[in-house]
């Protein structure tokens, strides 16, 4: 079956960590039955220098004809904040991807650049973060006065109810034995509207655990006993928040993957690092938060968990022979961007081979 595949490379390192997932999903379609087509769908900061517009209509339309976007990422420092990212904004809202999917996993082999102490990683930390993605404060409904500023933090039963079913048949699927809500119900409104129906849902999973944290406590929780956690849900500021927190804690922010989804429609997979302008160009940014992100993609939007393991399986492999800048250790090989991309792609193709 023919998949359509829009890609965005985007600003500073975005073109090069693509081409890295690029690279797998080839390895992918040959040694599958899958079979992958690649639309260019350009924006960002040097799209908007050339046509005035950091998202034109024609790349808004590829994506919209899409199966999936693999996203880099995008933002120019000459540029003023937002010209070039509000374009993420505008797919998101644009497409209703209402689920922000963020798997934050500790390779056992990275313990040693896990900035926690080995008591606190327990277990290992394997944790996914499902924030709202729609509503809340980021609706940006508000207004800004010389003397006086406010946003509104406006949540909807339909939304709530849409991103913690979400969350419950993400645990199921996955065999986790618990879902745990953040929210602040014990200040804020919408969160007591969230509290009270993540309790009406959770009433139809009745084999899974769950938990109420506010987010305050959650922040310490996240680094005293990051084990304790596997679905995480909360809405769109605090999930901002606590999964960057949390991307701290795997070694690096190259490692860390997302997935912006409206199940069973065009979904957008992209590293939740930025366009990093300071390595830019120089071939040492670490591809495997986009490779991960191709690794979401398979499993949400392909239906394909098993390449989705496989993937996973194939960076682990990779970690233990080379490394990027960024995670680099003193007995292994230190590999480009370019290297570390072509040594998860031969292990991959390894592994689909048998
Ligand atoms: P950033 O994520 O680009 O960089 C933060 C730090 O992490 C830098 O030191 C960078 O070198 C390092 N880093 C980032 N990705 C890396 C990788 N793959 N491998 C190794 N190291 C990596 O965040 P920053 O500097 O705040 O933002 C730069 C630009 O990116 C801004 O214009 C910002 O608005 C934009 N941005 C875009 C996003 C997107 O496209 N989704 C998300 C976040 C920021
Ligand atoms: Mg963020």
């Amino acid at each position: 079956m023919k998949k359509i595949i829009a890609i965005t490379r985007g600003d500073g390192c975005g073109p090069e960590v693509v081409n890295e997932g690029i690279k797998i999903l080839m390895i992918v379609s040959e040694f599958t039955d899958n079979e992958f087509e690649f639309k260019d769908a350009p924006a960002g900061g040097e799209v908007w220098k050339k046509y005035g517009s950091n998202l034109p209509e024609q790349s808004f339309n590829t994506i919209k004809q899409s199966d999936a976007l693999l996203f880099g990422a995008i933002g120019l420092p000459d540029l003023q904040p937002g010209v070039a990212e509000s374009a993420i904004l505008k797919i998101r809202q644009g497409l209703d991807l209402y689920v922000n999917l963020r798997p934050i996993k500790l390779y056992n082999i990275l313990r040693e650049i896990c900035p926690l102490k080995d008591e606190f990683i327990g277990d290992g930390i394997d944790i996914t973060f499902v924030r709202e993605n729609t509503e809340g404060l980021y609706k940006n409904i508000g207004k800004l006065e010389e003397d006086s500023a406010e946003n509104l933090m406006l949540y909807t039963r339909e939304g709530c109810e849409r991103i913690i079913k979400y969350a419950f048949e993400f645990a199921k699927r996955k065999g986790h034995g618990k879902v745990t809500s953040v929210d602040k119900a014990n200040i804020l409104k919408p969160s007591q509207l969230w509290r009270k129906i993540f309790h009406e849902i959770a009433q139809n999973y009745s084999d899974l655990e769950i938990e109420d944290i506010y987010i305050d406590a959650f922040c310490q929780w996240l680094i005293r006993a990051p084990f304790k956690f596997q679905t995480v849900v909360t809405g769109n500021m605090f999930g901002d928040i606590i999964s960057d927190e949390a991307a701290f804690l795997i070694g690096s922010l190259g490692m860390a993957s997302s997935g912006n989804i409206h199940p069973g429609k065009v979904s957008m997979y992209e590293p939740i690092h930025g366009s990093a302008p300071d390595i830019a160009g120089k071939g040492i940014a670490n591809p495997i938060g986009t490779i991960l992100s191709v690794k979401l993609m398979m499993e949400e939007s392909f239906n394909s968990p098993d390449l989705g393991n496989e993937i996973d399986n194939a960076v682990e492999e990779a970690l233990s022979e080379g490394r990027t800048v960024d995670i680099r250790s003193r007995s292994l090989k230190t590999l480009s961007t370019l290297e570390m991309g072509d040594l998860i792609a031969s292990k991959l193709k390894n592994r689909l081979k048998t």
